[in-house]
């Protein structure tokens, strides 16, 4: 503001007058000498799992709307391994500043009671944003499978146990959990194959190297309709819209067999009160985007109601599904380390 100096050439204490007022405005809008508005460089959105699976496939749907609404691009940030924990570790350790957001699934919830040792407490490390889907999973053959039905499937698998891999995204993943509770129902155990994620899990599938595969609607519906895989099967007891004439594993004699898959936002401890609201307010605004809407309606997910999209709905549905999986987990004697 050198024209405040009535002696700098040039400078005439009319334009003075101006020149200040325009630095001012300049200051104003660069934030200069005023307080930064968050967000005010990108946003990370972690997840715990390898790209072109389920959770990648969410997260990369709901990141541009949630940028529109938050002015800053949200990039997604695939930080695998560990069914998921080491994510959820790196997350709980970074800078609670906004700029880093976690979305995961009820790994978060069955966590504590499947990994003797974890770095972080899902119940105090965390600020909750909100839930965001509900999503059921398939029960898949690679396409060239020797079974049509979840029957032959059953007769195939009695005859021939040895030779069938069953894969996953890593221990305490929820192909984990769904592989787990489809064998302990036909009382038969499988060589089970772990992955960094249900992406590099379903190219093993399509390229014949594994046979099995438990995994998320978000990802299977399209490989489904082309016919890429085979089908045996959904996971609840409920026939799914998006694939009318596929049986559910309930209706074939697996009874009571039911999985679905529910995702939450999260947000490093001691985040902002601010950048949470503002974080809420974009995934509600994604949610509601018409594309998302529609995309997620063909993949057979489903959009939680309003009131578990926010940080309390979050919290009490964590909670209940700490105290539900954990006396199940630690009874079925199942440990991921
Ligand atoms: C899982 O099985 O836990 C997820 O589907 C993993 C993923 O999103 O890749």
């Amino acid at each position: 503001m050198a024209c405040i100096d009535r002696k700098t050439p040039g400078c005439r204490p009319g334009l003075a007058a101006l020149a200040c007022a325009l630095a001012a405005t300049w200051a104003l809008h660069t934030g200069a000498g005023a307080q930064t508005v968050w967000p005010d460089k990108p946003v990370t959105l972690v997840i715990p799992f390898a790209a072109g699976g389920p959770t990648d496939v969410v997260a990369r749907m709901l990141a541009i709307p949630m940028g529109k609404s938050l002015g800053q691009p949200v990039l997604v940030d695939n930080t695998v391994g560990a069914g998921g924990t080491i994510a959820t570790t790196k997350v709980a350790r970074a800078p609670a500043n906004g700029n880093t957001v976690f979305l995961h699934h009820m790994g978060m919830s069955t966590a504590p009671a499947l990994y003797k040792k974890l770095a972080f407490d899902p119940l105090k490390d965390f600020e909750y944003i909100g839930q965001v889907l509900d999503v059921p999973m398939t029960l898949l053959g690679r396409r060239d499978f020797p079974a049509n039905n979840l029957q032959e499937l059953l007769a195939y698998i009695k005859a021939n146990q040895d030779k069938v891999a069953l894969a996953n995204a890593g221990l305490g993943a929820v192909s984990h959990l769904c592989g787990l509770l489809f064998m302990s129902q036909i009382g038969i155990e499988l060589t089970t194959v772990p992955y960094k994620g249900t992406g590099p899990a379903m190219n093993d599938l399509l390229g014949g190297q594994v046979d099995l595969l438990c995994d998320q609607t978000t990802q299977t519906v399209p490989l489904i309709r082309d016919a890429r895989v085979k089908v045996f099967g959904v996971t609840v007891p409920r026939r799914l819209t998006a694939l009318p004439n596929v049986p559910t594993l309930d209706e074939q004699g697996l009874k009571g067999f039911d999985v679905k898959v529910w995702h939450g936002l999260y947000a490093p401890k001691g985040t902002p009160p601010e950048a949470l609201k503002k974080l809420n307010a974009a995934l509600r605004f994604a949610l509601q985007d018409p594309v998302v809407k529609q995309r997620l309606a063909d993949l057979s997910s489903d959009i939680p109601p309003a009131d578990k999209i926010t940080p309390e709905g979050l919290k009490t549905h964590l909670e209940a599904e700490i105290a539900r999986w954990g006396p199940v987990i630690r009874k079925a004697g199942i440990y991921a380390d």
